[in-house]
């Protein structure tokens, strides 16, 4: 018994995996195994021998089991441990130092520009891309036959016969979020909108989709000296230096009185765009005094509300800065374009941290 013992538990400790063992446990404690065998040798003993033989072997039995069962747990540690090693991952390794992708021009001066606004008190609102009519039109101050309706290179959405809602356009400026900012949140007012808007045209410096941020200030005594003050000082922290030439030219805009545009000095040299120097000059956006009628449209008085309003062509403010000449690339979604002109989307424009690094 003793030599079964010894031959069991060194083939046990021996044992690689869990299917040696199982091939030992056949052998061994099996219904056919050793201590099987011997057990049927009991009946051909005196009683006495059995009274020891018995509980021997019965012992030897569960020390057999026993060392069985705690083999396999250390196996299965073995394995976890195994495991869980060949699944480590390390998760301070730094990313993959590739760029994969960029922030495009228009998302980084969009950024840029909300950021520089922010500074000022302005907050972000925003509308829907199509638009009814009234909002696009009408409620600023364009009636139906207005020339400024076909100025603008309208697309109207097609409309089903029977359909009697009211006529659906793609915006064609981001100013009928004036409207919805002043239903939405009354007097006093300061909100910048940027976004998608649509014009039937095309050239170098004009897409049929192209974006805006519209500003609007409205309060008792907001008069055009703020709105200039405004916009230069926006111009300046844009493009980060103190001597961009600036031109403001009386202008007209139907929910505007009265009106001014803002153009930029620069030059096209040889296919290249260059801010600052030149005898160019790219108009950069509109704006006036909020008309009265635009006011009352938006459920204010205007006896008791005034302020500015802006809308800032952010396309050619991009191509301005990043030197861009021509704006049709930016919508080709051509890779070599993308990552030439993008920003890394990590570096969020900040005025403290720097708007373009
Ligand atoms: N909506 C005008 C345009 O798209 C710009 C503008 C906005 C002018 C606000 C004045 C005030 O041309």
């Amino acid at each position: 018994m003793d030599d079964l013992k010894a031959k069991y538990l060194s083939q046990i400790a021996d044992a690689a995996d869990e299917a040696a063992l199982e091939a030992i446990r056949v052998a061994a404690v099996g219904k056919k195994g050793e201590v099987a065998l011997k057990m049927r040798e009991l009946g051909k003993m005196t009683p006495e021998e059995r009274q020891v033989a018995g509980p021997a072997l019965n012992a030897l039995k569960d020390e057999i089991n026993s060392a069985l069962a705690a083999k396999k747990s250390a196996l299965a540690d073995a394995a976890l441990d195994e495991r869980l090693r060949t699944e480590w991952l390390d998760v301070t390794l730094p990313s993959r130092p590739t760029r994969q992708g960029t922030l495009h021009p228009i998302s980084q001066v969009q950024e840029e520009i909300t950021a520089i606004f922010a500074e000022m008190g302005f907050s972000v609102a925003e509308g829907p891309r199509i638009d009814t009519d009234w909002y696009n039109f009408d409620a600023l101050n364009i009636p139906g036959h207005h020339p400024a309706r076909a100025e603008m290179d309208t697309f109207y959405m097609n409309r089903a016969e029977g359909d009697n809602r009211p006529p659906h356009v793609l915006r064609t400026h981001t100013s009928p979020v004036q409207i919805r900012s002043m239903e939405k949140m009354g007097a006093p007012l300061r909100i910048i909108c940027p976004g998608g808007v649509y014009r039937a045209d095309y050239d170098q410096t004009h897409t049929p989709m192209f974006h805006q941020v519209e500003g609007l200030a409205l309060d008792k005594d907001i008069s055009m000296a703020n709105l200039k003050w405004v916009l230069e000082e926006f111009v300046k922290s844009f493009f980060e230096v103190d001597d961009v030439e600036l031109r403001f030219r009386a202008s007209h805009f139907p929910f505007t009185e009265p009106s001014a545009e803002v153009d930029i000095r620069c030059s096209w040299d040889n296919g290249q765009l260059k801010i600052g120097e030149g005898d160019d000059w790219m108009e950069i956006l509109g704006s006036g005094m909020v008309h009265p009628k635009v006011i009352a449209a938006g459920g204010i008085d205007p006896e008791v509300y005034q302020g500015f309003a802006f809308g800032i062509g952010i396309d050619r403010l991009a191509m301005l800065k990043y030197g861009i000449p021509d704006l049709r690339a930016f919508f080709d979604s051509d890779l070599r374009w993308l990552r030439h002109y993008g920003f890394s989307a990590l570096d969020l424009p900040t005025l403290h941290g720097g708007l373009s690094r």
